[in-house]
């Protein structure tokens, strides 16, 4: 039987166990998918242990995907651009990384919340890890225009020179602001920030929606203030339960070859 496994610190709480379950038995197929407590310090013997032990890949989640970038002997495209891995297939000689996080995020906006990214207006908050991780997949559907707003604005424009070139090619015209300065409405608003974690509302106007706006979180399991400010504002609400599986999917993808039906798993989540 292949072995998986998704590795974290905390890891407890990880639905990825029960996610690629539920697709190997979409195929018939019996796999082995465990939850893995890295300590703090101890990733990388962690990820060997795991080798030495015939594991055929693994998941990595908070904190350890940039240790799993920096352990990892070959990157994909999308994995050398979040500057993170999220996935880690384990050959014969060499760790190979890649990151379906951004992809995740754009399938799910696709698929199951009607919107098409093509020639939009994206305004994505935030700047940090999971910003950077969703920035190419968002590129590569050919937005208008995408605007990155950050509380540091330093580090926002740190962050979309690294995408200018990928910008350039697909023709997105790329912008940098404060949240303070934000007075458009988008298509699509996406928040990327780890502000959820909170109770702490962002501080924008909420003329950034209209009601044809896809509001976004990354975050599930719990309405946060941004959530909350655009359902007042009359946008489409979505939470990030949708990316959480098409992420997985895609890794399925990765290691098995097989595109499982996410929708009816999505359901089963809610
Ligand atoms: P992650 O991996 O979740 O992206 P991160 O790299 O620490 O974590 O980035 C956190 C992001 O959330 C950053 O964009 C951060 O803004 P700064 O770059 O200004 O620090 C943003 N963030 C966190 N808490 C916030 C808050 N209370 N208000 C606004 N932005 C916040």
């Amino acid at each position: 039987v292949e072995k998986y496994a998704v590795i974290g610190h905390p890891i407890a709480h990880s639905k990825s166990p029960l996610i690629h379950q539920a697709f190997a038995l979409q195929f018939g197929k019996t796999i082995v998918y465990e939850k893995v407590l890295a300590p703090l310090d101890g990733f990388a013997s962690t990820v060997q242990q795991l080798q030495q032990q015939g594991y055929v890949g693994a998941n990595v989640t908070v904190p350890f995907k940039f240790e799993a970038y920096d352990l990892s002997q070959t990157l994909s495209e999308r994995a050398q651009a979040a500057g993170a891995v999220n996935t880690l297939s384990f050959g014969q000689t060499q760790i190979q990384g890649d990151n379906t996080d951004g992809c995740g995020l754009v399938n799910d906006i696709l698929k199951h919340h009607q919107t098409a990214l093509a020639a939009k207006k994206i305004l994505l908050l935030g700047a940090g890890g999971a910003a950077q991780g969703v920035m190419l997949p968002l590129i590569a559907q050919g937005p208008a225009q995408l605007t990155i707003a950050n509380r540091t604005q330093d580090k926002a424009q740190a962050m979309l020179d690294k995408f200018a070139d990928a910008g350039g090619q697909c023709g997105v015209s790329l912008a940098v602001t404060t949240f303070a300065a934000l007075t458009e409405t988008y298509d699509v608003v996406i928040n990327a920030t780890s502000a959820g974690l909170t109770e702490t509302p962002l501080q924008f106007s909420s003329h950034v929606f209209g009601t044809h706006t896809l509001a976004y979180d990354m975050m599930y399991g719990r309405e946060t203030p941004f959530m909350q400010q655009a359902r007042t504002a009359g946008a489409q609400v979505a939470d990030g339960l949708g990316m959480l599986i098409e992420q997985a999917a895609e890794a399925f993808f990765i290691w098995h070859g097989l595109r499982p039906d996410t929708a009816p798993v999505i359901q089963t989540f809610r």
